[in-house]
């Protein structure tokens, strides 16, 4: 029997992947290379199922003789492993992102006399329009807590833009670019404390109790389907703090990050402008480890974060910090600075590295705004959040267009600020 190798993500499968597969079966045993959720996330948006999920899928579908993971979007590991007779793959994907790919694919075959079949491209059926589809459906508490996790595992760098209302969710979930042929966008949204406060008109002093911070997370749930994290202040009292890691489970909220401050919270970025006290170490690590152990699943994460730097302390003492939060259960931790560059940031990047159980590390460059993804990935940070940007941009505006009504006693002339009638009407679809 003479082995094919037919490699999918196989997300939302349809009869253009059967197709596919059943002229496989004409050639020999087929094998499905499923690519992981790595290699997939190494080009475009994560898939909405799991790999196990999509696995046990393409186990059951008649014909495949067995299911192997791919790692990676190039095809030669799998295939010098398997040394497969035949490729079986559409004929679309001689140009775009897939192109390099497929040249490989013919290449490697070549060394044992392998061949590259191609199926013509199944019309009338399209993946991007499911995919449309499935997210105007929405998704549900346990694929979506699940989800950060998941990115976690997959990419190089999770990236979160910040939201405090549906429209500015909305611009996370939509906003994406094509850039060196990959897919490119937010990977899911923070739900800031300064922006949240802010957008009611209050100051980020942790007046804004719970329920109406749901209610914001409720507006943004209802119309996206990416992961959200919480900025949960202080966390205030441990014992409410356990309430509170519940109620944000219950509703399928990805995770929590608590900063170890006690007192009256102000926004780090005031730095010791205003005068702010660090929680002790015991204390907060209690605080964490009564959250875990109050949690229901194993999705939901705890992250720790450090404001030692914000208080002009030592790198030394955020990484004893670190340490401790682990210990206590921490899933992850976040370091803050704000200073305008990002070398203190650096600096306890490489003592964290040292550290032997490492969990995932968070920045927040919100001052030293200068710093690349790729810099962070090289210091080894591992999820990067634009904390208060789509609230900070639109403010300008707001307030120009204000001021030019005033001063021409007409809104003419606020015009060019303002997005055009006819496109705000339309902006969102109603079905
Ligand atoms: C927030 O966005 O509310 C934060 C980050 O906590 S920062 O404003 O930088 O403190
Ligand atoms: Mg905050």
């Amino acid at each position: 029997m003479k082995k094919v190798y037919v490699a999918m993500s196989a997300d939302l499968i349809h009869p253009g992947h059967l197709n596919i597969i059943n002229a496989a079966t004409n050639y020999g045993e087929v094998i499905i290379g499923l690519l992981t959720d790595k290699a997939i996330a190494s080009y475009k948006r994560l898939p909405y199922l799991s790999y196990e999920q999509r696995k046990i899928i393409m186990e059951n579908i008649k014909h495949v003789k067995e299911v192997v993971p791919q790692e990676t979007l190039d095809y030669a590991p799998n295939l010098l492993k398997l040394r497969p007779d035949y490729v079986v793959h559409g004929d679309d994907w001689k140009s775009g992102i897939q192109k390099e790919t497929r040249a490989k694919v013919i290449e490697v075959l070549k060394e044992w006399g392998g061949q590259l079949i191609e199926i013509p491209y199944t019309k009338g059926i399209s993946s991007t329009y499911l995919n449309a589809t499935v997210r105007s459906c929405g998704t549900t508490n346990e694929i979506r807590i699940k989800m950060l996790r998941r990115l976690l595992d997959a990419k190089k760098i999770v990236r979160f833009l910040e939201a405090h209302n549906g429209l500015t969710g909305l611009i996370i979930e939509n906003t994406k670019i094509v850039k060196d042929e990959k897919s490119i966008e937010f990977d899911g949204i923070w739900l800031s404390s300064l922006t949240d406060s802010t957008a009611k008109g209050k100051p980020d002093i942790e007046c804004i109790d719970l329920t109406s911070r749901l209610q914001t997370i409720n507006e943004i749930m209802e119309v996206t389907t990416k992961p959200i994290i919480f900025d949960g202040d202080t966390g205030g009292r441990s014992e409410h703090f356990v309430f509170t890691v519940k109620t944000l489970e219950r509703v399928g909220v990805s995770a929590v990050i608590i900063e170890d401050k006690v007192g009256l919270k102000m926004n780090s970025l005031f730095g010791t402008d205003m005068p702010q006290e660090q929680d002790t170490i015991e204390n907060f690590s209690h605080k964490i480890s009564h959250a875990k152990n109050a949690l229901v699943t194993e999705d939901f994460m705890i992250i720790a974060r450090i404001e030692s730097l914000i208080m002009n302390k030592s790198i030394d003492d955020a990484i004893e910090r670190a340490q401790a939060y682990i210990k206590a259960g921490a899933d992850g931790i976040m370091i803050h600075s704000k200073q305008k560059e990002p070398s203190e940031i650096f600096a306890f990047c490489r003592e964290y590295k040292k550290i032997n159980y490492r969990v995932p590390l968070i920045v927040v460059p919100s001052t030293y705004s200068i710093v690349t993804e790729e810099e962070l990935i090289e210091a080894g940070v591992n999820l990067v959040i634009y904390g208060n940007h789509l609230l900070r941009s639109a403010y300008p505006a707001m307030i120009k267009t204000a001021t030019s009504i005033l001063e021409y006693g007409r809104s003419y002339e606020a015009s060019k600020y303002c997005i055009d009638i006819n496109e705000i009407i339309r902006l969102i679809p109603f079905n």
